[in-house]
């Protein structure tokens, strides 16, 4: 394949960035999409030109680095997957593609298409955790019966890893889908039921301290989120934050 590339060049926070066209030549659709932008960084660094700089680390949808706009779509045109699963296939010869970094407040750029998530790091800093009594009488965590449906669904929200593509994708640039994921995976088991009130409040106060924006039930984060957590988490944490601020 043959494709004039499009991608965001932006060389500091400082920076105001532009966009730059780079046509590029054999291009197969078995490739994934970072080995095809590798591909183009081999190619700059040749002709003496700065590489694009773009977050990635295992390049298996686990650890949510890769994070690319990509034709206006985060994660680009496919559902249920990251960037670094997106393959060419699913381009055309010829097709033009924009490539850009998330936009929002809260995740400044860095460089070119990497941006600075640390907000969500300070936000799981706040409560995405359970104290747990490591003296040597700890309780076996297998010995704690829990229903299945709430095993089940505990799990799919710790299926979240943090990418960051619900942020990119609202119009209001709100974390809510990433913060309700982890408030409720603890929610949801008896393990975090001892520091939940707590921990939905002091979580939800560095979300709206960082500047993410409020949700407005637009459901695009749902859509582009790459490991389909459901909006329903929203509503549980929600339903947990009413809770605490009515007891403490
Ligand atoms: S909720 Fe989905 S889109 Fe948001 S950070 Fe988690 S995995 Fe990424
Ligand atoms: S590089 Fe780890 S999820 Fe894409």
């Amino acid at each position: 394949m043959k494709l004039n590339l499009k991608i965001w060049r932006q060389k500091g926070p400082n920076d105001k960035g532009s966009m730059v066209s780079y046509p590029i030549e054999n291009i197969d659709g078995d490739m994934s999409f970072l080995e095809m932008l590798d591909i183009l960084n081999d190619q700059l660094v040749e002709k003496g030109d700065d590489p694009v700089a773009f977050d990635h680390d295992c390049r298996e949808g686990i650890c949510g680095m890769c994070s690319l706009y990509i034709n206006g779509e985060a994660h680009g045109p496919d559902r249920g997957i990251t960037t670094c699963q997106l393959h060419m296939r699913k381009f055309n010869d010829g097709d033009t593609i924009y490539i850009e970094p998330w936009r929002a407040k809260a995740f400044p750029v860095i460089k070119d298409l990497m941006v600075d998530r640390s907000a969500f790091d300070r936000i799981m800093a706040a409560g995405g955790f359970v104290s747990v009594n490591t003296s040597g009488n700890t309780q076996d965590a297998n010995a704690i019966p829990i229903p299945k449906d709430d095993a089940d669904e505990a799990f799919n929200a710790a299926t979240c890893i943090g990418c960051g593509a619900c942020v990119a994708s609202c119009v209001n640039s709100s974390a809510m889908l990433f913060v309700s994921a982890k408030v409720s995976q603890l929610a949801l088991l008896p393990q975090g039921q001892i520091e939940a009130m707590d921990r939905v409040k002091n979580m939800v106060a560095v979300m709206d301290e960082e500047g993410f924006g409020n949700c407005s039930n637009t459901g695009a984060c749902e859509v582009e989120c790459p490991k389909e957590i459901s909006l329903e988490n929203i509503a549980r944490m929600n339903r947990e934050f009413l809770k605490a601020s009515f007891v403490k």
